[in-house]
């Protein structure tokens, strides 16, 4: 197959300076409410997420935006995790939401931190409880022996769950991620790879800095 030649206009839309608000997370809560709306997105929240190893090795994988809090980006993951482990030795990260059907892309770097506790406890309780099951016996990126270790560990717990009327906590090695945005792009696709790029840097004064950068 000759991928060299597939080749798309993007016409659906632009950015013009009126449709730039000061502040950033004005224009992202806008065009997330519109990848939600479209049909066309199976996983309008989903997006990858960058971190550096203490050795500066880059690495990534797809999470879900579960909040927009203060400001910040929240996920959960597992704080044993790979994202989870590099996080704690380098708090700098990159999340990236790619919504093709709409030709945009949104491109958010900043840094890191736990979600306080009680949050994570909230958020933990209000997942259905296979979930809260899953995430607490899943040694998230680790070695298992086969699919067959993690579905005895599930069905024993779920047992005990079922026996004991014990209620599921949020396991320590579990919770939200909060990433303080520094910089964050809107891309949204032009004719003729004219595309529009619009960069906001945060401030000292706490004030976000437009610039519009080449596509
Ligand atoms: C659509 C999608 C959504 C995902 N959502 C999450 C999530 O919210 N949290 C999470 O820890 N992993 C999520 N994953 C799994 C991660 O991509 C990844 O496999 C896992 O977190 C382990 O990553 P790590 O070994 O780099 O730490 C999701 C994967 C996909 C494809």
């Amino acid at each position: 197959m000759d991928i060299s030649g597939i080749r798309k206009e993007y016409t659906r839309g632009g950015l013009s300076r009126c449709d730039i608000p000061p502040d950033p997370l004005a224009l992202f809560g806008k065009w997330l409410t519109e990848a939600v709306g479209t049909e066309q997105i199976a996983e309008p929240t989903a997006m990858v997420v960058g971190t550096v190893s203490a050795d500066c090795r880059p690495s990534l994988r797809t999470v879900l935006l579960k909040e927009l809090r203060e400001g910040k980006f929240v996920f959960f993951t597992n704080y044993e995790s790979r994202k989870g482990r590099q996080l704690a030795d380098n708090p700098h990260i990159a999340l990236s939401f790619m919504w093709y059907p709409l030709e945009r892309q949104i491109h958010i770097e900043g840094t890191a931190e736990r979600l306080p506790a009680e949050e994570s406890d909230a958020y933990f309780r209000s997942r259905p409880l296979g979930s809260r099951i899953g995430s607490t016996v899943s040694p998230q990126s680790r070695t298992i022996t086969g699919r067959s270790e993690l579905l005895r560990a599930y069905e024993e717990m779920r047992d005990e769950v079922e026996a004991t009327g014990k209620p599921v906590e949020r396991p320590a090695h579990w919770g939200g991620i909060e990433v303080t945005p520094l910089r964050i792009e809107f891309w949204q696709g032009r004719e003729n790879r004219l595309h529009d790029r619009i960069l906001y840097t945060l401030q000292a004064d706490g004030s976000w800095r437009i610039e519009r950068l080449a596509p």
